[in-house]
């Protein structure tokens, strides 16, 4: 049954852990993924086998009856059940007694992980097997916070010493734009940085940066320095990130993996003009440095090489904010110090993910929680609701890093899945989100929620008079928002409080809506970055259930290749004046949308 990897060998195994030593080979040769492991990988799936079809997913199904006979609210009686559906690794606390599910679905859901081949592609992928194999590449992001000690090989070259020298590069010269030793072209010190990119180079960084700039001791560590991101297209947020700025004490980031996003290269150019105008075009070298594994277009940009730090192509694109791509910034707005703690506190986590069983394994329980969901009681959204206004960007965040990674038709050896896969992510932080779009949750569509809390808040405020703090104000919300999903209210209670007749089916609550608590003690940057690495590794659990490759997006170019074909078009007819028709090959519709466009109507 299911995917075996059968000749991964165990990431922590004495085979893997040495330290290196005689490792010579330069950067280009390591990062040629072996050809040979992908189709190693490919070879061993059961092709054109569902994991549908196996014996541990029909047991699940059936036992969607058993789970449709219960509620919540009497599940949540059970001592015992809530005692044993509860994790903690290394002060990360999750409580998943509100999800429907008992003891025996948990069983049911790691022999699904096991027939799916979910521990060896674990190692797989700590192992640097190229299990990306529509693009032939290995998945190793985790090597991007792996200490200096570890070894990790890509096609039989330990890639970690790469991932230190670029971590070094950073800190030497994050340092040094710090303390004023480099300065921009007329001799101030850049304290201003704006980040341009897009996509996975653009909303790890937002997210980790949101988290922590109120975080006292990091925020205290960024003093009189800014960071900005500019992402969209749209010049009104090029005009939005550089509103204010003074080129002369700005540092531009260029953060893209290919260098050749038509976003953030226009973006670039755009922000490169802006600095050419007001200081000439010498400033360049100063004022703009570059992150990318393609260093032949950083440099044909006009990008100083030695300005740029490299990342690998066995990163992808959502999961690269460890790598320089986040890094860099983070270590230019906090220090290289706060990068450290965040790169340990993934780490953490990854070694969890890597070693501990699937009973007590975090990544891969919520992984397993969240298949159940999807696959099996038909929710299609889930909900990331921190409460915590520092984790704001972190739904969105994870909207890419799931919804890029397991919103696939197909699994790896192309066959199309007869069962729902991915799931809708969204999110905004409590208590915002209970004044938005939680009555629909309440009372209409079930949709799992992720409640995120810390417990010792970034800020304290305890007015005088009140009977609780602030945070504990927000906390008290966390707490009772899972309660209302979970146990709901019923028409017996309802009546019982005299509620009239007419508005007694207005005001039931179902309840049995499932949700998730986490628990972390505090935001800092290690919690970020264990936070971080629980989500990656979760998707990547589900991910490894559906038999998907979580590691690709074909599914972005389509619209990418037809803005190009729209792009020559507009060009053109702005050029001749003309109108389109029917002869440029566009449906009727785009052709009458394109043409009031090109018309410039403004009604
Ligand atoms: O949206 C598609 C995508 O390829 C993402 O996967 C990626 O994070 C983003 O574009 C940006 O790509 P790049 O870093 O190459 O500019």
């Amino acid at each position: 049954s299911g995917a075996v990897l059968k000749n991964a060998t165990s990431f922590f195994s004495a085979k893997t852990i040495k330290t290196n030593k005689n490792n010579t080979l330069k950067n280009k040769k390591r990062m040629k993924p072996s050809s040979k492991a992908a189709t190693a990988v490919l070879q061993t799936e059961h092709k054109g086998s569902l994991i549908s079809s196996t014996s541990e997913w029909n047991s699940l199904k059936e036992h969607v009856k058993d789970i449709e006979k219960t509620h919540l609210r009497d599940l949540l009686k059970d001592y015992n059940r809530c005692e044993n559906l509860t994790l903690e690794h290394d002060g990360v606390y999750v409580d998943y007694a509100r999800q429907r599910v008992t003891e025996e679905t948990m069983e049911k859901l790691y022999a699904l992980a096991r027939a799916s081949g979910v521990k060896e592609k674990i190692n797989a992928m700590f192992s640097g097997e190229a299990m990306n194999s529509t693009e032939n590449r290995a998945v190793l992001h985790v090597a991007t916070r792996a200490p200096r000690s570890k070894v990790i090989n890509v096609d039989g070259s330990n890639v970690v010493p790469d991932v230190h020298d670029v971590l070094d590069k950073i800190k030497d010269f994050s340092d040094r734009v710090r303390n004023g030793e480099w300065v921009g072209h007329t001799g101030l010190p850049l304290t201003d940085v704006v980040c341009v990119g897009i996509g996975g180079s653009f909303l790890g960084p937002l997210f980790v940066h949101t988290a922590l700039k109120t975080n006292q001791s990091h925020a205290a560590d960024a003093q009189g320095r800014n960071l900005r991101f500019l992402a969209n297209v749209d010049p009104v947020d090029v005009a939005r990130a550089l509103n204010g700025l003074n080129p002369e004490t700005t540092l531009v980031v260029v953060v893209s993996k290919t260098f050749t996003t038509a976003e953030t290269m226009l973006n670039a150019r755009t922000v490169r003009q802006w600095i050419i105008a007001a200081l000439g075009k010498e400033a360049v070298s100063k004022h703009m440095v570059a992150v990318s594994t393609n260093l032949k277009l950083v440099s044909e940009f006009g990008i100083d090489p030695k300005n740029a730090f490299a990342f690998w192509d066995w990163v992808g694109g959502r999961y690269s904010v460890c790598s320089a791509v986040g890094m860099l910034p983070l270590a230019l707005q906090y220090g290289f110090e706060t990068c450290e703690q965040f790169l340990k506190g993934a780490w953490s986590m990854d070694e969890h993910f890597a070693t501990a069983e699937f009973e007590k394994n975090l990544p891969v329980t919520l992984g397993l929680i969240s298949t159940w969901n999807v696959s099996f009681l038909g929710c299609d959204a889930r909900a990331i609701l921190p409460y915590c206004q520092a984790l704001a960007k972190l739904a969105p965040h994870i909207q890419q890093v799931a919804m890029e990674s397991n919103g696939k038709g197909v699994t790896i050896d192309g066959t199309p899945v007869d069962y729902p896969t991915g799931e809708i992510d969204f999110g905004e932080p409590g208590t915002n989100g209970q004044h938005s779009f939680y009555q629909l949750i309440h009372q209409g569509r079930v949709i799992p929620c992720d409640f995120i809390g810390v417990i010792k808040s970034q800020q304290s405020v305890y007015l005088k008079g009140e009977i609780v703090s602030n945070h504990d104000e927000l906390m008290c919300n966390f707490f009772a928002q899972a309660d209302a999903l979970a146990v709901g209210k019923t028409p017996v209670e309802l009546r019982a409080e005299n509620c009239p007749d007419t508005l007694i089916p207005h005001k039931t609550f179902t309840g049995n809506r499932p949700s998730l608590s986490i628990m972390l003690p505090e935001l800092n940057a290690y919690t970020t970055g264990q936070l971080l690495s629980l989500y990656e590794h979760r998707v990547a659990v589900q991910g490894f259930v559906w038999g998907l490759n979580s590691f690709d997006q074909w599914g972005v170019e389509l619209g990418k290749v037809l803005a190009t074909r729209v792009r020559a078009t507009m060009h053109d007819k702005r050029n001749e004046g003309k109108m389109l028709d029917s002869s440029d090959g566009y449906n009727h519709s785009t052709e009458r949308m394109l043409n009031r466009y090109l018309q410039g109507k403004a009604q």
